[in-house]
Protein backbone atom coordinates (compact mmCIF):
# COMPACT_ATOMS: atom_id res chain seq x y z
CA UNK A 1 0.00 0.00 0.00
CA UNK A 2 1.63 3.58 -0.57
CA UNK A 3 1.55 5.80 1.30
CA UNK A 4 0.18 9.30 0.25
CA UNK A 5 2.11 12.14 1.44
CA UNK A 6 0.34 14.95 2.90
CA UNK A 7 -2.19 15.01 0.28
CA UNK A 8 -4.97 14.14 1.89
CA UNK A 9 -5.61 16.02 5.17
CA UNK A 10 -6.44 12.77 6.97
CA UNK A 11 -3.19 11.26 6.93
CA UNK A 12 -1.39 14.21 8.82
CA UNK A 13 0.95 13.57 11.05
CA UNK A 14 0.17 9.34 11.01
CA UNK A 15 0.95 9.51 7.09
CA UNK A 16 4.58 9.66 8.34
CA UNK A 17 5.47 6.48 9.40
CA UNK A 18 6.60 2.81 8.24
CA UNK A 19 3.68 0.71 6.10
CA UNK A 20 2.57 -2.52 8.62
CA UNK A 21 3.45 -5.59 7.09
CA UNK A 22 0.65 -8.22 5.73
CA UNK A 23 -0.31 -9.56 9.13
CA UNK A 24 -3.53 -10.95 10.91
CA UNK A 25 -5.04 -9.72 14.23
CA UNK A 26 -6.69 -12.40 16.72
CA UNK A 27 -8.23 -10.51 19.06
CA UNK A 28 -9.02 -12.83 22.19
CA UNK A 29 -12.35 -10.79 23.79
CA UNK A 30 -14.09 -9.46 20.96
CA UNK A 31 -17.63 -9.89 22.28
CA UNK A 32 -16.60 -7.34 25.49
CA UNK A 33 -17.06 -3.94 25.99
CA UNK A 34 -13.40 -2.53 24.87
CA UNK A 35 -13.75 -4.62 21.21
CA UNK A 36 -16.80 -2.63 20.57
CA UNK A 37 -15.55 0.98 21.95
CA UNK A 38 -12.07 1.09 21.10
CA UNK A 39 -10.86 -1.33 19.03
CA UNK A 40 -12.76 -1.95 16.04
CA UNK A 41 -13.23 2.07 15.97
CA UNK A 42 -9.36 2.12 15.96
CA UNK A 43 -9.23 -0.58 13.09
CA UNK A 44 -12.22 1.32 10.68
CA UNK A 45 -10.00 4.89 11.44
CA UNK A 46 -6.98 3.35 10.79
CA UNK A 47 -8.21 1.94 6.92
CA UNK A 48 -10.27 4.82 6.67
CA UNK A 49 -6.86 6.88 6.35
CA UNK A 50 -5.39 3.52 4.35
CA UNK A 51 -2.73 2.92 7.52
CA UNK A 52 -3.83 -0.75 7.74
CA UNK A 53 -2.02 -3.26 5.22
CA UNK A 54 -3.55 -4.07 1.72
CA UNK A 55 -2.65 -8.04 3.42
CA UNK A 56 -4.92 -8.00 6.66
CA UNK A 57 -7.40 -9.96 8.77
CA UNK A 58 -8.99 -10.27 12.29
CA UNK A 59 -10.58 -13.09 13.93
CA UNK A 60 -12.85 -12.56 16.88
CA UNK A 61 -12.40 -15.28 20.05
CA UNK A 62 -14.77 -15.41 22.84
CA UNK A 63 -16.85 -18.18 24.23
CA UNK A 64 -20.36 -16.32 23.38
CA UNK A 65 -21.11 -18.52 20.12
CA UNK A 66 -21.45 -16.69 16.94
CA UNK A 67 -20.36 -16.55 13.21
CA UNK A 68 -18.63 -14.18 11.00
CA UNK A 69 -21.85 -12.55 9.69
CA UNK A 70 -22.84 -12.13 13.32
CA UNK A 71 -19.17 -10.64 14.36
CA UNK A 72 -19.35 -8.47 11.18
CA UNK A 73 -22.80 -6.82 11.98
CA UNK A 74 -22.20 -6.67 15.52
CA UNK A 75 -19.19 -4.35 14.72
CA UNK A 76 -20.41 -2.52 12.26
CA UNK A 77 -22.56 -1.34 14.89
CA UNK A 78 -19.99 -0.74 17.03
CA UNK A 79 -17.92 1.46 14.50
CA UNK A 80 -21.15 3.28 13.36
CA UNK A 81 -21.64 4.32 17.44
CA UNK A 82 -18.39 4.76 18.55
CA UNK A 83 -16.05 5.70 15.58
CA UNK A 84 -15.04 9.08 15.12
CA UNK A 85 -14.81 9.22 11.10
CA UNK A 86 -17.84 9.19 9.33
CA UNK A 87 -19.33 5.23 8.58
CA UNK A 88 -18.35 4.52 4.73
CA UNK A 89 -19.39 1.33 3.38
CA UNK A 90 -16.96 0.59 1.10
CA UNK A 91 -14.53 1.07 3.87
CA UNK A 92 -16.34 -0.96 6.32
CA UNK A 93 -16.78 -3.97 3.93
CA UNK A 94 -12.81 -4.36 2.99
CA UNK A 95 -12.51 -4.91 6.94
CA UNK A 96 -15.02 -6.68 6.77
CA UNK A 97 -14.13 -9.08 4.49
CA UNK A 98 -10.80 -10.26 6.33
CA UNK A 99 -13.29 -10.78 9.60
CA UNK A 100 -13.71 -14.57 11.07
CA UNK A 101 -15.06 -15.73 14.05
CA UNK A 102 -14.02 -18.22 16.63
CA UNK A 103 -16.04 -19.62 19.46
CA UNK A 104 -13.61 -20.95 22.10
CA UNK A 105 -13.41 -21.11 25.74
CA UNK A 106 -9.77 -21.41 26.41
CA UNK A 107 -10.54 -24.24 28.93
CA UNK A 108 -10.99 -26.07 25.87
CA UNK A 109 -8.71 -27.35 23.70
CA UNK A 110 -10.79 -27.62 20.61
CA UNK A 111 -10.60 -23.69 20.65
CA UNK A 112 -6.61 -23.04 19.80
CA UNK A 113 -6.52 -25.47 17.06
CA UNK A 114 -9.77 -24.00 15.42
CA UNK A 115 -7.90 -20.58 15.68
CA UNK A 116 -4.90 -21.61 14.35
CA UNK A 117 -7.02 -23.23 11.22
CA UNK A 118 -8.49 -19.67 11.04
CA UNK A 119 -5.33 -18.32 11.30
CA UNK A 120 -4.00 -20.24 8.15
CA UNK A 121 -6.94 -19.75 5.65
CA UNK A 122 -6.13 -16.02 6.32
CA UNK A 123 -2.99 -16.52 5.19
CA UNK A 124 -4.01 -18.48 2.25
CA UNK A 125 -7.06 -16.09 1.56
CA UNK A 126 -5.44 -12.37 2.79
CA UNK A 127 -1.86 -13.24 2.33
CA UNK A 128 -1.05 -12.15 5.91
CA UNK A 129 2.33 -14.68 5.72
CA UNK A 130 2.03 -16.05 8.74
CA UNK A 131 2.98 -12.69 11.03
CA UNK A 132 0.45 -12.88 13.66
CA UNK A 133 -1.04 -10.22 16.00
CA UNK A 134 -2.29 -11.39 19.57
CA UNK A 135 -4.50 -9.16 21.20
CA UNK A 136 -5.34 -10.12 24.67
CA UNK A 137 -8.64 -8.09 25.50
CA UNK A 138 -9.81 -10.30 28.30
CA UNK A 139 -9.90 -10.49 32.27
CA UNK A 140 -6.32 -11.22 33.27
CA UNK A 141 -7.89 -14.26 34.73
CA UNK A 142 -7.88 -15.84 31.26
CA UNK A 143 -4.37 -14.77 30.19
CA UNK A 144 -2.31 -17.38 31.11
CA UNK A 145 -4.55 -19.95 29.62
CA UNK A 146 -4.50 -18.05 26.31
CA UNK A 147 -0.42 -17.22 26.41
CA UNK A 148 0.34 -21.12 27.21
CA UNK A 149 -1.66 -22.03 24.31
CA UNK A 150 -0.84 -19.88 21.51
CA UNK A 151 2.74 -19.56 22.47
CA UNK A 152 3.28 -23.00 21.92
CA UNK A 153 1.65 -23.31 18.99
CA UNK A 154 3.84 -20.41 17.09
CA UNK A 155 3.77 -19.66 13.73
CA UNK A 156 7.06 -20.44 12.20
CA UNK A 157 6.80 -18.41 9.32
CA UNK A 158 6.56 -14.37 9.95
CA UNK A 159 6.70 -12.56 13.06
CA UNK A 160 4.26 -12.50 15.98
CA UNK A 161 3.28 -10.00 18.65
CA UNK A 162 1.45 -10.03 21.81
CA UNK A 163 -0.78 -7.11 23.31
CA UNK A 164 -1.29 -7.71 26.76
CA UNK A 165 -3.98 -5.03 28.45
CA UNK A 166 -4.00 -3.43 31.74
CA UNK A 167 -4.14 -4.31 34.97
CA UNK A 168 -1.00 -5.90 34.52
CA UNK A 169 -0.83 -8.08 37.75
CA UNK A 170 -2.23 -7.14 41.09
CA UNK A 171 0.68 -6.16 42.74
CA UNK A 172 4.53 -6.73 42.22
CA UNK A 173 4.46 -10.79 42.69
CA UNK A 174 1.95 -10.71 40.45
CA UNK A 175 3.49 -8.50 37.94
CA UNK A 176 6.64 -10.43 37.73
CA UNK A 177 4.74 -14.24 37.69
CA UNK A 178 3.08 -12.68 34.46
CA UNK A 179 6.12 -11.44 33.02
CA UNK A 180 7.79 -14.85 33.93
CA UNK A 181 5.21 -16.45 32.03
CA UNK A 182 4.81 -14.30 28.62
CA UNK A 183 8.73 -14.22 28.57
CA UNK A 184 8.11 -17.96 28.35
CA UNK A 185 6.70 -18.27 24.77
CA UNK A 186 7.59 -14.64 23.98
CA UNK A 187 10.08 -12.11 23.44
CA UNK A 188 10.53 -8.79 25.10
CA UNK A 189 10.60 -7.22 21.84
CA UNK A 190 7.32 -9.08 20.75
CA UNK A 191 5.72 -8.03 23.53
CA UNK A 192 3.40 -4.72 23.96
CA UNK A 193 1.86 -3.76 27.02
CA UNK A 194 -0.68 -1.10 26.98
CA UNK A 195 -1.02 2.04 28.54
CA UNK A 196 -3.44 3.97 26.61
CA UNK A 197 -2.45 7.57 28.28
CA UNK A 198 0.74 6.67 26.40
CA UNK A 199 -1.50 6.84 22.74
CA UNK A 200 -2.62 10.10 23.44
CA UNK A 201 -1.39 13.20 21.70
CA UNK A 202 -1.28 15.40 24.76
CA UNK A 203 0.85 12.89 26.59
CA UNK A 204 3.36 12.26 23.81
CA UNK A 205 3.44 16.26 23.37
CA UNK A 206 5.07 16.05 27.10
CA UNK A 207 8.08 15.00 24.74
CA UNK A 208 8.00 17.28 21.84
CA UNK A 209 7.57 20.46 24.29
CA UNK A 210 10.18 19.43 26.35
CA UNK A 211 12.58 18.11 24.09
CA UNK A 212 11.67 20.03 20.30
CA UNK A 213 12.42 23.68 22.37
CA UNK A 214 15.58 25.35 23.18
CA UNK A 215 13.47 27.29 26.14
CA UNK A 216 12.21 24.54 28.41
CA UNK A 217 14.81 22.02 28.80
CA UNK A 218 17.75 24.99 30.98
CA UNK A 219 14.75 25.73 33.28
CA UNK A 220 13.67 22.12 34.13
CA UNK A 221 15.06 21.56 37.13
CA UNK A 222 14.97 21.99 40.54
CA UNK A 223 16.41 25.77 40.80
CA UNK A 224 13.41 27.29 38.43
CA UNK A 225 10.51 24.86 39.21
CA UNK A 226 9.25 25.40 42.54
CA UNK A 227 6.98 21.88 41.84
CA UNK A 228 4.84 19.71 40.11
CA UNK A 229 1.29 19.07 40.49
CA UNK A 230 -0.28 16.70 38.58
CA UNK A 231 -4.19 15.76 38.86
CA UNK A 232 -6.24 12.67 36.97
CA UNK A 233 -9.66 13.69 38.00
CA UNK A 234 -13.25 12.18 36.87
CA UNK A 235 -16.46 12.94 37.42
CA UNK A 236 -17.73 9.58 36.68
CA UNK A 237 -18.19 6.75 39.50
CA UNK A 238 -17.22 3.04 38.82
CA UNK A 239 -20.13 2.52 35.97
CA UNK A 240 -21.08 -0.77 36.94
CA UNK A 241 -17.56 -2.22 37.30
CA UNK A 242 -17.43 -2.79 41.14
CA UNK A 243 -16.09 -6.25 40.82
CA UNK A 244 -12.95 -4.90 39.04
CA UNK A 245 -12.94 -1.96 41.31
CA UNK A 246 -13.28 -2.90 44.14
CA UNK A 247 -9.88 -5.31 44.30
CA UNK A 248 -8.22 -2.13 42.48
CA UNK A 249 -9.19 0.83 43.86
CA UNK A 250 -7.49 4.28 42.58
CA UNK A 251 -3.56 3.12 43.87
CA UNK A 252 -3.82 0.38 40.61
CA UNK A 253 -6.40 1.39 38.65
CA UNK A 254 -4.73 5.32 37.91
CA UNK A 255 -2.02 5.42 40.13
CA UNK A 256 0.40 2.29 39.15
CA UNK A 257 0.04 3.10 35.41
CA UNK A 258 -1.20 6.74 34.31
CA UNK A 259 -0.25 8.51 36.96
CA UNK A 260 3.13 7.46 37.40
CA UNK A 261 3.55 7.33 33.25
CA UNK A 262 2.62 11.00 33.22
CA UNK A 263 5.33 12.02 36.35
CA UNK A 264 7.91 10.17 34.44
CA UNK A 265 7.32 11.90 30.95
CA UNK A 266 7.65 15.10 32.92
CA UNK A 267 10.63 13.88 35.16
CA UNK A 268 12.78 12.15 32.77
CA UNK A 269 16.04 13.07 31.18
CA UNK A 270 16.29 13.79 27.72
CA UNK A 271 16.79 10.30 25.72
CA UNK A 272 19.57 9.88 23.20
CA UNK A 273 17.30 9.34 20.52
CA UNK A 274 13.72 8.29 20.42
CA UNK A 275 13.79 4.62 19.90
CA UNK A 276 11.77 2.72 22.36
CA UNK A 277 15.03 1.84 24.61
CA UNK A 278 16.11 5.21 24.96
CA UNK A 279 12.79 6.36 25.69
CA UNK A 280 12.36 3.64 28.37
CA UNK A 281 15.41 3.58 29.70
CA UNK A 282 14.91 7.01 30.72
CA UNK A 283 11.72 6.50 32.11
CA UNK A 284 12.96 3.72 34.14
CA UNK A 285 15.73 5.35 35.76
CA UNK A 286 13.20 8.09 37.22
CA UNK A 287 11.05 5.20 38.34
CA UNK A 288 13.72 3.87 40.52
CA UNK A 289 15.00 7.38 41.87
CA UNK A 290 11.54 7.38 43.20
CA UNK A 291 11.84 8.15 46.95
CA UNK A 292 9.00 5.81 48.92
CA UNK A 293 6.75 8.17 50.35
CA UNK A 294 6.29 8.00 54.35
CA UNK A 295 2.30 7.33 55.57
CA UNK A 296 2.10 11.30 56.12
CA UNK A 297 2.65 12.03 52.59
CA UNK A 298 -0.33 10.12 51.32
CA UNK A 299 -3.79 10.22 51.98
CA UNK A 300 -6.47 8.26 50.32
CA UNK A 301 -10.21 9.07 50.25
CA UNK A 302 -13.56 7.43 49.20
CA UNK A 303 -16.87 9.19 48.00
CA UNK A 304 -19.92 9.73 49.49
CA UNK A 305 -23.03 11.17 48.27
CA UNK A 306 -23.45 14.62 47.00
CA UNK A 307 -23.34 16.35 43.61
CA UNK A 308 -22.22 16.19 40.35
CA UNK A 309 -23.53 19.04 37.91
CA UNK A 310 -26.19 19.81 40.11
CA UNK A 311 -27.36 15.82 39.96
CA UNK A 312 -27.43 13.87 43.38
CA UNK A 313 -25.50 10.97 42.89
CA UNK A 314 -24.64 7.72 45.68
CA UNK A 315 -21.98 7.43 47.58
CA UNK A 316 -19.60 4.71 46.79
CA UNK A 317 -20.78 2.16 48.98
CA UNK A 318 -24.12 2.04 47.65
CA UNK A 319 -23.12 1.45 44.06
CA UNK A 320 -24.49 -1.84 42.94
CA UNK A 321 -21.78 -4.98 43.72
CA UNK A 322 -19.97 -3.14 46.20
CA UNK A 323 -19.56 -4.01 49.90
CA UNK A 324 -21.28 -1.55 52.60
CA UNK A 325 -18.67 -0.98 54.50
CA UNK A 326 -16.17 -1.28 51.54
CA UNK A 327 -12.30 -0.02 52.51
CA UNK A 328 -11.35 0.56 49.06
CA UNK A 329 -10.12 3.92 48.30
CA UNK A 330 -11.41 6.47 45.66
CA UNK A 331 -8.89 8.86 45.64
CA UNK A 332 -5.56 8.93 46.65
CA UNK A 333 -3.19 11.96 46.87
CA UNK A 334 0.74 12.45 47.59
CA UNK A 335 3.82 14.02 47.80
CA UNK A 336 6.85 12.38 45.95
CA UNK A 337 10.04 12.92 45.26
CA UNK A 338 12.73 11.86 42.41
CA UNK A 339 16.14 12.08 44.10
CA UNK A 340 18.24 13.33 41.41
CA UNK A 341 20.49 15.40 40.63
CA UNK A 342 17.53 17.96 38.86
CA UNK A 343 14.75 16.95 41.13
CA UNK A 344 16.48 16.84 44.59
CA UNK A 345 13.96 18.33 47.17
CA UNK A 346 11.39 20.03 44.51
CA UNK A 347 7.84 17.60 45.55
CA UNK A 348 5.43 16.40 42.92
CA UNK A 349 1.94 16.51 44.33
CA UNK A 350 -0.26 14.44 42.44
CA UNK A 351 -4.15 13.37 42.90
CA UNK A 352 -6.39 11.61 41.17
CA UNK A 353 -9.79 10.08 42.02
CA UNK A 354 -13.44 9.15 41.28
CA UNK A 355 -16.59 11.84 41.56
CA UNK A 356 -14.14 14.78 41.63
CA UNK A 357 -15.44 18.37 40.36
CA UNK A 358 -14.65 18.54 37.23
CA UNK A 359 -12.61 16.01 34.47
CA UNK A 360 -9.46 17.06 34.00
CA UNK A 361 -6.27 15.45 33.72
CA UNK A 362 -3.57 17.94 34.12
CA UNK A 363 0.27 18.39 34.80
CA UNK A 364 1.17 21.65 36.30
CA UNK A 365 4.70 22.95 36.18
CA UNK A 366 4.94 26.02 39.02
CA UNK A 367 8.15 27.64 38.70
CA UNK A 368 9.63 29.84 41.51
CA UNK A 369 8.84 33.52 41.91
CA UNK A 370 10.92 35.85 40.61
CA UNK A 371 13.61 36.66 43.14
CA UNK A 372 13.45 40.18 43.14
CA UNK A 373 10.73 41.88 41.71
CA UNK A 374 11.31 45.63 41.61
CA UNK A 375 7.36 46.60 42.15
CA UNK A 376 4.87 47.28 45.24
CA UNK A 377 3.06 44.62 46.89
CA UNK A 378 -0.35 46.52 45.92
CA UNK A 379 0.68 46.67 42.41
CA UNK A 380 1.12 42.79 42.65
CA UNK A 381 -1.65 41.67 44.05
CA UNK A 382 -3.18 40.18 40.74
CA UNK A 383 -0.04 38.37 40.37
CA UNK A 384 0.33 34.34 40.69
CA UNK A 385 3.44 32.43 40.05
CA UNK A 386 4.12 30.97 36.55
CA UNK A 387 3.11 27.76 35.72
CA UNK A 388 3.16 25.95 32.35
CA UNK A 389 0.23 24.00 32.19
CA UNK A 390 -0.09 20.33 30.09
CA UNK A 391 -3.81 19.48 29.51
CA UNK A 392 -3.95 16.28 29.22
CA UNK A 393 -7.92 16.16 28.81
CA UNK A 394 -9.73 18.15 27.89
CA UNK A 395 -9.48 21.23 25.89
CA UNK A 396 -6.00 19.64 24.93
CA UNK A 397 -3.66 21.97 24.97
CA UNK A 398 -0.70 23.86 27.00
CA UNK A 399 -1.12 27.11 28.95
CA UNK A 400 1.59 29.37 29.99
CA UNK A 401 0.26 31.82 33.06
CA UNK A 402 3.05 34.80 32.91
CA UNK A 403 2.26 38.20 34.69
CA UNK A 404 1.13 41.48 31.95
CA UNK A 405 0.64 44.96 32.83
CA UNK A 406 -3.28 46.30 33.07
CA UNK A 407 -4.04 48.64 30.52
CA UNK A 408 -4.13 51.89 32.11
CA UNK A 409 -2.46 54.61 33.77
CA UNK A 410 0.31 53.03 36.72
CA UNK A 411 1.69 50.21 37.05
CA UNK A 412 -0.69 47.10 37.99
CA UNK A 413 0.31 43.41 37.15
CA UNK A 414 -2.17 40.43 36.60
CA UNK A 415 -1.71 36.78 35.24
CA UNK A 416 -2.68 36.09 32.02
CA UNK A 417 -2.41 32.93 29.98
CA UNK A 418 -0.79 32.00 26.58
CA UNK A 419 -2.59 29.21 25.05
CA UNK A 420 -1.91 27.23 22.64
CA UNK A 421 -5.20 24.87 22.26
CA UNK A 422 -4.83 21.66 19.71
CA UNK A 423 -8.13 22.35 18.19
CA UNK A 424 -7.08 25.71 17.22
CA UNK A 425 -3.60 24.90 15.76
CA UNK A 426 -4.01 22.30 13.83
CA UNK A 427 -6.61 21.18 11.20
CA UNK A 428 -7.29 17.87 12.11
CA UNK A 429 -9.29 16.01 14.86
CA UNK A 430 -6.88 14.38 17.28
CA UNK A 431 -6.46 10.25 16.69
CA UNK A 432 -7.51 7.94 19.42
CA UNK A 433 -5.09 6.80 21.38
CA UNK A 434 -5.71 3.28 20.29
CA UNK A 435 -5.25 3.73 16.91
CA UNK A 436 -1.79 4.90 17.68
CA UNK A 437 -1.10 1.92 19.64
CA UNK A 438 -3.36 -0.66 17.50
CA UNK A 439 -0.57 0.89 14.36
CA UNK A 440 2.62 1.11 16.30
CA UNK A 441 2.04 -2.48 17.45
CA UNK A 442 1.85 -3.51 13.48
CA UNK A 443 5.12 -1.58 13.04
CA UNK A 444 6.73 -3.13 15.61
CA UNK A 445 7.27 0.33 17.44
CA UNK A 446 7.65 -0.45 21.60
CA UNK A 447 7.90 3.64 22.50
CA UNK A 448 4.59 3.97 23.36
CA UNK A 449 4.27 0.64 25.44
CA UNK A 450 5.51 -0.45 29.25
CA UNK A 451 8.44 -2.60 29.26
CA UNK A 452 8.57 -5.39 32.22
CA UNK A 453 11.08 -3.53 34.06
CA UNK A 454 8.79 0.13 34.16
CA UNK A 455 6.04 -2.02 35.33
CA UNK A 456 7.99 -4.43 38.26
CA UNK A 457 8.95 -0.49 39.30
CA UNK A 458 5.86 1.36 39.19
CA UNK A 459 4.35 -2.05 41.51
CA UNK A 460 6.96 -1.71 43.83
CA UNK A 461 6.23 1.63 44.69
CA UNK A 462 2.86 1.08 44.85
CA UNK A 463 3.18 -2.18 47.32
CA UNK A 464 5.38 -0.09 49.50
CA UNK A 465 2.29 2.12 49.81
CA UNK A 466 -0.42 -0.29 50.33
CA UNK A 467 1.48 -2.26 52.80
CA UNK A 468 1.40 0.91 54.80
CA UNK A 469 -2.48 1.09 55.02
CA UNK A 470 -2.80 -2.59 56.61
CA UNK A 471 -1.97 -0.23 59.53
CA UNK A 472 -4.81 2.05 59.71
CA UNK A 473 -8.34 2.28 58.82
CA UNK A 474 -9.96 5.94 57.94
CA UNK A 475 -13.32 6.95 58.21
CA UNK A 476 -14.87 6.22 54.74
CA UNK A 477 -16.38 7.80 53.46
CA UNK A 478 -14.75 10.79 53.88
CA UNK A 479 -15.46 13.36 51.20
CA UNK A 480 -18.63 14.04 49.53
CA UNK A 481 -19.04 13.64 45.25
CA UNK A 482 -18.61 16.92 43.28
CA UNK A 483 -15.91 18.11 45.49
CA UNK A 484 -11.77 18.09 45.30
CA UNK A 485 -11.48 14.82 47.54
CA UNK A 486 -10.88 14.64 51.49
CA UNK A 487 -9.56 17.65 54.15
CA UNK A 488 -6.47 15.69 54.32
CA UNK A 489 -5.46 16.18 50.72
CA UNK A 490 -5.73 19.97 50.93
CA UNK A 491 -4.02 18.96 54.03
CA UNK A 492 -1.01 17.48 52.58
CA UNK A 493 -0.34 20.54 50.19
CA UNK A 494 -0.95 23.18 52.86
CA UNK A 495 1.64 22.32 55.42
CA UNK A 496 4.42 23.11 52.91
CA UNK A 497 2.62 26.55 51.71
CA UNK A 498 0.91 25.44 48.59
CA UNK A 499 -2.44 25.32 47.28
CA UNK A 500 -4.31 22.71 44.93
CA UNK A 501 -4.40 24.25 41.22
CA UNK A 502 -8.29 25.20 40.75
CA UNK A 503 -8.54 26.78 37.86
N1 LIG B 1 -13.30 -1.58 28.53
C1 LIG B 1 -12.35 -0.69 28.64
O1 LIG B 1 -12.53 0.49 28.36
C2 LIG B 1 -10.98 -1.11 29.09
C3 LIG B 1 -10.02 -0.12 29.31
C4 LIG B 1 -8.74 -0.50 29.69
C5 LIG B 1 -8.43 -1.84 29.85
N2 LIG B 1 -9.39 -2.79 29.64
C6 LIG B 1 -9.00 -4.19 29.82
O2 LIG B 1 -9.32 -4.92 28.65
C7 LIG B 1 -9.71 -6.25 28.99
C8 LIG B 1 -11.11 -6.51 28.45
O3 LIG B 1 -11.98 -5.55 29.02
P1 LIG B 1 -13.50 -5.42 28.61
O4 LIG B 1 -14.01 -4.19 29.25
O5 LIG B 1 -13.70 -5.58 27.17
O6 LIG B 1 -14.13 -6.68 29.38
P2 LIG B 1 -15.51 -7.43 29.09
O7 LIG B 1 -16.50 -6.54 28.48
O8 LIG B 1 -15.85 -8.15 30.36
O9 LIG B 1 -15.09 -8.51 27.99
C9 LIG B 1 -14.27 -9.60 28.29
C10 LIG B 1 -14.13 -10.44 27.06
O10 LIG B 1 -13.34 -11.59 27.37
C11 LIG B 1 -14.03 -12.77 26.96
N3 LIG B 1 -13.66 -13.85 27.88
C12 LIG B 1 -13.65 -13.82 29.23
N4 LIG B 1 -13.22 -15.00 29.72
C13 LIG B 1 -12.97 -15.80 28.66
C14 LIG B 1 -12.52 -17.15 28.52
N5 LIG B 1 -12.26 -17.93 29.55
N6 LIG B 1 -12.39 -17.64 27.27
C15 LIG B 1 -12.68 -16.85 26.20
N7 LIG B 1 -13.09 -15.58 26.27
C16 LIG B 1 -13.24 -15.06 27.48
C17 LIG B 1 -15.48 -12.37 27.03
O11 LIG B 1 -16.26 -13.07 26.13
P3 LIG B 1 -17.34 -14.19 26.47
O12 LIG B 1 -18.01 -13.80 27.75
O13 LIG B 1 -18.18 -14.21 25.28
O14 LIG B 1 -16.47 -15.37 26.57
C18 LIG B 1 -15.43 -10.94 26.51
O15 LIG B 1 -15.34 -10.95 25.09
C19 LIG B 1 -9.60 -6.35 30.50
O16 LIG B 1 -8.32 -6.83 30.84
C20 LIG B 1 -9.74 -4.90 30.94
O17 LIG B 1 -9.14 -4.63 32.18
C21 LIG B 1 -10.65 -2.45 29.27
Amino acid sequence: MAIVEQENPLLEGLALRRTPDPCAMVIFGASGDLAHRKIFPALYSLLYRRLLPEHFGVIGVARTEGDDDQFREDMKEAVKKYGRDEFRDDVWEKLAEGMRWVTADFADEGGEDRIIEALNELDETRGTRGNRVYYLAVPPSAFEMIVEAMGKRRSTEGWTRLIVEKPFGYDLHSARELNALLTRYFEEREIFRIDHYLGKETVQNVLALRFANGIFEPIWNRQFIDHVQITVAETIGIEGRAAYYEKAGAIRDIFQNHLLQLLALTAMEPPIDFTADSVRNEKVKVLKAMHTPGPKSVVRGQYGRGFIEGVEVSGYREEPGVAPDSMTETFVAAKLYVDSWRWADTPFYVRMGKRLARRETTIAIQFKAAPHPPFEETQEEGLRPNVLLVHVQPDEGVSLAIGAKMPGQGMRIRTVHMDFLYGGAFRTGMPEAYERLILDCLVGDQTLFTRADEIEEQWLLVDTIVAAWQRDRPAFPNYAAGTWGPPSSDALIRRDGREWRRT
